[in-house]
């Protein structure tokens, strides 16, 4: 079998996007457009991946420290051909086929990279390329090719005159060479263009010279042969991503009411017969189980939830773990690793941090629970909050199963409520109350009859 290396290059400035962030990193749909990149090469299982890192490469490396990958280093950075000259001695010896692909071409499809590989192999090539037709290709190099059809060279938009201008089929950036033929064509590379850079583009005529088979594979869907140089081409890629990733899940049986209103991440996983209603955001990694609904306006943020979940308007939820058939919101705020087992119902203005709460436990109406660890069933009345917070530490406040918790009841954690005790409302409740019992931890209500018109004679009160 042949074999597969894969060379991303991801070393240049990036200095049209004007950031502080090196341009790799930059997301489309919530994820790192190298991301979006060796997610799609793993599915063609290369032997190897190269990443040719330079500018900001301290940033690049560390957000790719959990991947299978061999870092290039390149310094200064001298253009993409200069780029893959660096990985010359990582790639020394190397027999197998090379895929080089760029960090800011984030949206080509697995399934497109393996049709590039195959018409590689079959015209046995020495390279191809990917090639996409633009009604405006500005801004790309254009593919020169003879009277034949067969490919000359590749021509950069800066370098070129009116009549290669005039071409529509653009390189795409992506590209297959045999690995010796490559380092052999870019030792005759010159840094003679506008730029002064030594461009990878220019071994295609320097093969093309030396009879060398150039191929090429044209991809169907020119959206996903995007470059992405500045913000203006981030933002359309992100359009178009958002689109795709709706229409992956609207066929996979998930209802989306108005997908151009709607946002998903890329990594999002979302069961069949959810349906999701406008104006929600799902970013980061979630996976979301079947036949729940989702908004209006709800904001989800690395979160699971369970089968048959309801999300009412204006919930928010983030780094949180939702069991099955809970109900949320409306306007609710849970976050920071909150658990809700199943059938767990929060209602409106109800903020939950770091805490978990057993199944069929309720807390419907304006509480706030921090740091607490609330067992099965049991009832937090309207308005209770735990003060979880001295001034200097946090505290934890225990609730076992079947409590009753009254309205407005104040718990000054460390305290823990036993089993099935009750809480009257409006105590302030400041030590431990033991299973079964009841706690009412507030002052006895006078009663003073008559005390008005002692007070005030016949007239019933100073207003009336
Ligand atoms: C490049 C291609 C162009 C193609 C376009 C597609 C060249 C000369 N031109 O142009 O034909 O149509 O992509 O989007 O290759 N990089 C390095 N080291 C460097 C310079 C760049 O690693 O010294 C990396 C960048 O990080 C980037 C990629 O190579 O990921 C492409 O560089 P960029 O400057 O964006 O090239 P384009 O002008 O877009
Ligand atoms: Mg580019």
């Amino acid at each position: 079998v042949a074999q597969l290396a894969a060379l991303v290059l991801a070393a240049g400035e990036g200095t049209r996007m004007k950031s502080r962030h090196p341009k790799p990193l930059m997301p489309v749909c919530g994820k790192p457009m190298i991301m979006h990149i060796l997610d799609q090469l793993e599915l063609l299982g290369p032997e190897r991946v190269l990443v040719v890192v330079g500018a900001r490469r301290e940033q690049v490396i560390a957000a790719l420290a959990q991947r299978r990958v061999e870092f290039v280093v390149q310094e200064p950075q001298r253009g993409t051909g200069h780029a893959v000259q660096c990985a010359q001695g990582a790639l020394e010896g190397w027999q197998g086929d090379l895929l080089v692909t760029c960090a800011d071409v984030p949206l080509v499809r697995a399934t497109t990279l393996q049709q590039l590989l195959d018409t590689h192999r079959q015209e046995r090539a020495a390279a191809t390329l990917l090639t996409a037709l633009y009604p405006d290709p500005t801004g790309y190099g254009r593919v020169v090719r003879d009277a034949a059809g067969a490919i000359v060279g590749i021509v950069e938009e800066r370098d070129a005159d009116a009549a290669v201008r005039a071409i529509r089929e653009v390189n795409v950036g992506v590209y297959v060479f045999q690995t010796p033929a490559l380092l052999e064509a870019l030792a005759h590379i010159e840094p003679s263009n506008v730029q002064g850079e030594l461009y990878l583009t220019d071994v295609v005529a320097v093969m093309a010279r030396q009879g060398l088979r150039i191929a090429a594979f044209q991809t169907d869907t020119p959206q996903e042969a995007m470059g992405i140089n500045d913000r203006v081409q981030l933002a359309r890629a992100e359009a178009w991503c958002r689109q795709q990733i709706c229409q992956r899940l609207l066929r996979d049986g998930v209802t989306i009411l108005d997908p151009t209103s709607t946002f998903i991440d890329a990594d999002v996983l979302i069961g069949a017969d959810t349906v999701i209603w406008p104006g929600v955001h799902i970013l980061g990694r979630c996976i979301i189980g079947a036949g729940c609904t989702i908004g209006p306006h709800a904001y989800l943020v690395s979160s699971n939830l369970g089968e048959g979940c309801a999300v009412q308007v204006g919930a928010v939820i983030s780094h949180s773990q939702i069991g099955a058939g809970c109900s949320l919101g409306p306007y609710c705020h849970l976050r920071d690793h909150t658990q809700l087992a199943d059938d767990v119902r929060v209602g409106s203005y109800t903020e939950i941090v770091r805490s978990s709460l057993g199944p069929g436990t309720k807390a419907l109406h304006f509480s706030y629970l921090g740091d607490a660890q609330i067992g099965a069933r049991v009832n937090i009345g309207a308005g209770c909050v735990t003060c979880n917070f001295d001034g200097r530490q946090k505290h934890l406040t225990v609730i076992d199963s079947r409590a009753f918790v009254g309205s407005d009841v104040i718990l000054v954690a460390p305290v823990h409520v036993g089993e099935g005790a009750y809480i009257a409302a409006g105590s302030v409740i400041t030590e431990d109350v033991p299973a079964g019992a009841l706690a009412i931890a507030r002052s006895r209500q006078i009663v003073k009859p008559e005390w008005v018109r002692r007070r005030f004679g016949d007239q019933l009160s100073p207003n009336a």
